[in-house]
């Protein structure tokens, strides 16, 4: 983001470069490269929100351009979830991300970034297994095999990943450093409503009531952290506090566990820098929460 994109905003929007081919993409961003500017990735899905947004603005803390891509990445999706259902609204994001002055948006297409042929696979085990990983069994390797040809398409100086999904952030933490990839995996708070709701593409799916009873999830992390900064066993308190969940009226509870805060190993209490994880159905919609303890 240049001094005059950002002074142009008040006067007039400057318009928001589209680009969908991977030619096109490495012709803009060699420009800045060979300008000595710093350039910054924030991939995302679209549908954006008011979360995507701070991250693209935390991105242009970090770096002189921001390239956001949205990509709805079928390989992350297994086969009864919710890729054909999942919110495509590039005019309505093209439009937010110009308001905050954004650089550059990459959209390609399936075919692009999955040519005919394609078929490499990158696995990232022990930190992709697990949590998410249990109810989602290939949901990271896609993750992981599309930001590796995001992060090789755009070869940014940083790479910046909301702590939202925390364990697809220690996943890409994990890769960037195994593959010895320059740059850098910044993650960013996470965004919530006023309520303590994080802010998700899926809190579309909530009815009116659903979306009153979501902030509890947060509320039990919260209490829970709480509890366990005594030295207490986690176990009882956990299973305690997915009970209390369900009887509010949540429905399955994938997970609700306490793991070190680097690498994600399970911890039995607090004893070093922790996170507190969890998903739980509630109505159509999967929410994911985790917080630091
Ligand atoms: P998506 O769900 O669109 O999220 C894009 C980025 O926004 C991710 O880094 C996510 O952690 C971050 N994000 C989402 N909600 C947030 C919130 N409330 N606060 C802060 N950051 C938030 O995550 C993905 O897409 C995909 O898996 C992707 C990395 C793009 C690979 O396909």
């Amino acid at each position: 983001m240049t001094q005059s994109s950002l002074h142009s905003e008040t006067v007039q929007m400057p318009l928001l470069p589209i680009v969908r081919d991977v030619p096109a993409l490495r012709r803009k961003v060699g420009e800045w490269r060979a300008a000595g500017e710093r350039v910054a990735l924030v991939p995302t899905m679209g549908a954006l929100h008011e979360g995507h947004l701070a991250l693209v603005q935390g991105a242009a803390q970090h770096a002189d351009r921001v390239v956001v891509s949205i990509f709805v990445n079928p390989s992350q999706f297994g086969p009864h979830e919710d890729f054909e259902a999942y919110p495509r609204t590039e005019q309505e994001d093209a439009g937010k991300l110009t308001a905050i002055g954004t650089d550059l948006l990459y959209a390609p297409s399936v075919d692009v970034m999955y040519p005919k042929g394609d078929v490499t696979e990158i696995t990232v085990p022990i930190v992709s297994e697990g949590l998410c990983g249990a109810a989602r069994p290939t949901h990271f390797a896609g993750v992981a095999r599309v930001v590796t040809k995001l992060l090789l398409q755009v070869l940014p100086d940083i790479a910046v990943f909301g702590e939202k999904d925390y364990q697809q952030l220690q996943v890409l933490k994990r890769l960037a450093k195994d593959l010895f990839l320059s740059l850098e995996i910044q993650g960013f708070p996470t965004q919530r409503a006023e309520d303590g709701l994080a802010l998700s593409s899926r809190n579309a799916y909530l009815t009116a009531e659903e979306r009153q009873l979501a902030p509890l999830l947060h509320k039990s992390l919260q209490d829970l952290a709480q509890s366990l900064r005594g030295g207490a066993a986690a176990a009882p308190l956990l299973d305690a506090a997915k009970e209390a969940l369900c009887a509010a009226g949540f429905g399955k509870i994938d997970y609700l566990e306490l793991r070190a805060a680097e690498g994600l190993a399970p911890l039995e209490r607090l004893s070093e820098p922790a996170r507190l994880l969890v998903a739980a159905h509630l109505g159509k919609a999967r929410l994911i929460d985790n917080i630091a303890v």
